[in-house]
């Protein structure tokens, strides 16, 4: 997320942008609405599994998950606790726009609070992880609180959350599927549901906004593009854990621009549109780089992955 070509000018100030999209907006939180299905977390956890933990202390010997899935679903779950900070984000990025806006910030918080939910019901009556663990990991994590990178304006937001929801995706259900507990996968299919309707909803945000700035636009995606951070990196160990994840094929760089970027950028059709400034091309050049360094860092990662001890996820999908 550099800030250098955020020197270049814009059409709109971003006050305008929002209120130009807030039809769009309104548009496709009903699609949204009609899209969405109602799901209750309590449906989703085996109960008949709970015991009291005051007469019997969780001990090391009792998850079933172990390994890459017990770290998976520690990230997974930590990251989704810190709803906290991205709602103050999203309500600071979004929220100066009303109507529409508002009720999207309100009806998306209120998504995403269903998921810490239901993962934490499931792995403290499952006993699939120290709940003092996770207790203590929740306490840091949000304590630290998290803030994105960057520029923070409506397109830079807009960019970001695409591909982070996109990305919350492809991890959690590959988190379900390394689980080998078709509890578990079941809880990760439905969260994971969520993900791609948020990730759609901002996609086609994000397409109405090319239609009215391109060139901002473009700037702005390749900032996110080139910049991006998954929004648990704030979580105590996380480069040892997420080298972990990768090597486990949960989520590593090859899913990161074959399942993420690629089909995103082409959606967008960011190398095919035109009349764009100089700032934009710009841009556009510096994309095609990052790809191409991606392409070479996935290589490297790939001849690494002969020496590693972790079990991959099967490669079906
Ligand atoms: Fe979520
Ligand atoms: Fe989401």
């Amino acid at each position: 997320m550099t800030d250098v070509i955020d020197a270049a000018p814009r059409l709109m100030t971003d006050e305008a942008l929002l209120i130009e999209l807030e039809p769009e907006v309104a548009r496709l939180y009903d699609r949204h609405a009609g899209m969405a299905q109602e799901w209750f977390p309590h449906d989703y956890i085996p109960y008949r599994l709970g015991r009291d933990f005051d007469k019997e202390p969780w001990t090391p010997d009792q998850p079933r998950l172990t390994g890459v899935a017990q770290t998976s679903f520690e990230v997974n779950l930590l990251t989704e606790d810190n709803l906290p900070s991205y709602h103050r984000l999203i309500h600071g990025m979004f929220g100066r726009g009303d109507g529409a806006w508002l009720n999207w910030v309100g009806r998306w918080t209120a998504e995403e609070g269903r998921h810490a939910i239901v993962l934490r019901d499931y792995l403290t009556v499952t006993r699939n992880i120290d709940p003092v663990l996770l207790e203590r990991g929740r306490m840091t994590q949000l304590q630290n609180g998290y803030d994105l990178p960057g520029s923070q304006d409506t397109l830079h937001g807009l960019a970001y959350v695409t591909f982070q929801e996109l990305a919350t995706r492809i991890s959690h259900r590959n988190t379900g599927r390394y689980s080998n507990d078709p509890v578990a996968d079941k809880i990760m299919v439905r969260i994971a549901t969520d993900e791609n309707l948020h990730m759609v909803f901002y996609r086609d945000v994000l397409s109405a906004a090319l239609k009215l700035d391109p060139s901002a636009a473009v700037r702005a995606i390749v900032d996110e593009v080139i910049g991006f951070q998954m929004p648990g990196a704030g979580i105590p160990g996380f480069l040892r854990k997420a080298a972990q994840i990768a090597k486990a094929g949960i989520y590593d760089l090859k899913a990161h621009r074959d399942e993420v970027l690629l089909p995103i950028l082409r959606h967008w059709r960011i190398f095919e549109l035109s009349g764009l400034d100089a700032a934009a091309e710009d841009a556009r050049r510096r994309l095609s780089e990052h790809l191409a360094k991606l392409d070479e860092q996935i290589v490297r990662f790939e001849e690494r992955l002969a020496t590693s001890t972790v079990p991959r996820i099967a490669t079906a999908k």
